[in-house]
């Protein structure tokens, strides 16, 4: 008995042994861009080395891979890195990838572009410099059809189960990041800064999403700071300063046809400081689609002299006349949307505006201890504005509140 237990024992601890020794090596294998051929010296254009870096790192067949840009200034015309990766695939950037500062030397819609990849994991203390600054006074898109197509900085699409953490964007020439189909992602840590006055510089841009997490990331640009768009759903939103900017909004929605419903998404703990807009929903007026917008809640949201603190717009026209105009009513359904303990300042006079859609009231509208005072030039109270809304409020309630 005593020597079969003994027995057991050996072997136990030898099948330990085997499975420690065989286990696969935890870190993965690093390729400093350094050493594979890229110069810093923030003129010759990196596009090549990195790519090729991309190609061998994704295409290991076992265990996973890291990039590592390491401090100095990486010059890199437009990039695209193609998936699907046999691997989890990881870029630490400590370092300066510096964009082209002439715009037509990026020959695609997005300078930095990740598509078709799960488990992508982007990191680190360094920065995206998007040189924006030669290329927004060409930026006459808003009456200029053929406007000169300038790239947005870093782009995902039908990307799955990735993040990014930690880097900094600035000055992109259009949008810092976009992402397309792309779900279960988290964006934390991230720093995105364009000055207030450079056009259509949206922080976080996304479309056909779901699942994504933005937390602990200050976001100040000439635009939206985060723009919701068609498909989205499961978006969470915590701990976000966004200022300069017009703020986080949803839309514009309806204006093209096969648009889907937005649903589902919480905003939490957010300030913003002197964006021209804070909490934004945008709906064109007269739609060719006809979805819906449900299940918002907005709370713990602190506003410092914001333009329009609360704004549904279910008429939106940035640059009237719309052909939309004529049309008629917006066709978007926005329903199921909560308010709580939103307070600060106002710079307009109404602090809150709830413009619905007459044929598509909004429905089931909650607001509970709103605090928002005006601090404008002329004097008076802040006010609220309903048209075709249907509610409820509880708690304090400044300003008045014009439900029902
Ligand atoms: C990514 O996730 C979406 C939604 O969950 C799924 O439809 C798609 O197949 C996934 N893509 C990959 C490459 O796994
Ligand atoms: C995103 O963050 C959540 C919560 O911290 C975590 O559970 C999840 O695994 C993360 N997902 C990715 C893809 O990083
Ligand atoms: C708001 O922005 C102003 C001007 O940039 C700045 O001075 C102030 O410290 C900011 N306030 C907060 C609470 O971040």
């Amino acid at each position: 008995m005593v020597c079969m237990a003994y027995a057991f024992k050996i072997l136990c601890l030898f099948l330990l042994f085997i499975a420690v020794a065989s286990r696969p090596t935890v870190k993965p294998k690093v390729f400093n861009v350094r050493r594979h051929g890229s110069k810093p010296d923030g003129k010759t254009d990196n596009a090549n080395a990195f790519t090729s870096i991309w190609s061998r790192a994704c295409g290991r067949r076992s265990g996973s891979s890291k990039i590592y840009v390491p401090k100095g200034t990486f010059y890199l015309g437009g990039v695209e890195f193609v998936g699907p990766c046999k691997n989890p695939i990881e870029i630490v950037i400590d370092g300066t990838l510096l964009a082209p500062a002439n715009p037509r030397d990026i020959k695609q819609d997005t300078w930095i572009n990740f598509r078709y990849i799960n488990d992508l994991s982007i990191s680190g203390s360094g920065l995206l410099d998007g040189q924006g600054q030669q290329s927004w006074p060409l930026n006459d898109c808003h009456k200029n059809p053929n406007c000169p197509k300038l790239a947005m900085t870093m782009g995902f699409a039908f990307v799955n189960n990735s993040n990014i953490k930690d880097i900094t964007s600035l000055n992109s020439k259009m949008g810092h990041f976009n992402f397309f189909s792309v779900h279960h992602f988290n964006i934390t840590g991230v720093t995105i800064t364009a000055p207030a006055d450079s056009p259509n510089t949206d922080g976080i841009k996304m479309g056909s999403c779901s699942n994504i997490h933005i937390s602990k990331t200050n976001i100040g640009t000439g635009d939206d700071c985060i723009a919701i768009l068609s498909g989205t759903t499961n978006l969470d939103i915590s701990n976000v300063k966004c200022g300069p900017g017009h703020g986080i909004s949803v839309g514009s929605l309806g204006k093209n046809k096969d648009e889907k419903n937005v649903k589902d998404l919480t905003v939490r703990d957010i300030v913003f400081n002197g964006t021209s807009d804070g909490i934004r929903i945008k709906t064109w007026e007269s739609s060719a689609s006809k979805i819906l917008v449900s299940n918002f809640v907005y709370e713990n949201i602190q506003m410092i002299d914001v333009g329009n603190p609360i704004n549904i717009d279910q008429k939106y026209c940035p640059h009237p006349p719309c052909e939309h105009e004529k049309k008629g009513e917006s066709h978007v359904q926005i329903q199921d949307l909560k308010l709580k303990n939103i307070y600060g300042t106002s710079k307009n006079k109404v602090a809150v505006n709830l413009q619905c859609s007459k044929s598509f009231p909004c429905k089931n509208v909650e607001l509970i201890d709103i605090n928002l005072k005006h601090n404008g030039i002329k004097g008076g109270p802040s006010t609220a504005v309903c048209e075709n809304v249907d509610g409820s409020v509880s708690g304090k309630m400044v300003p008045q509140h014009c439900l029902n």
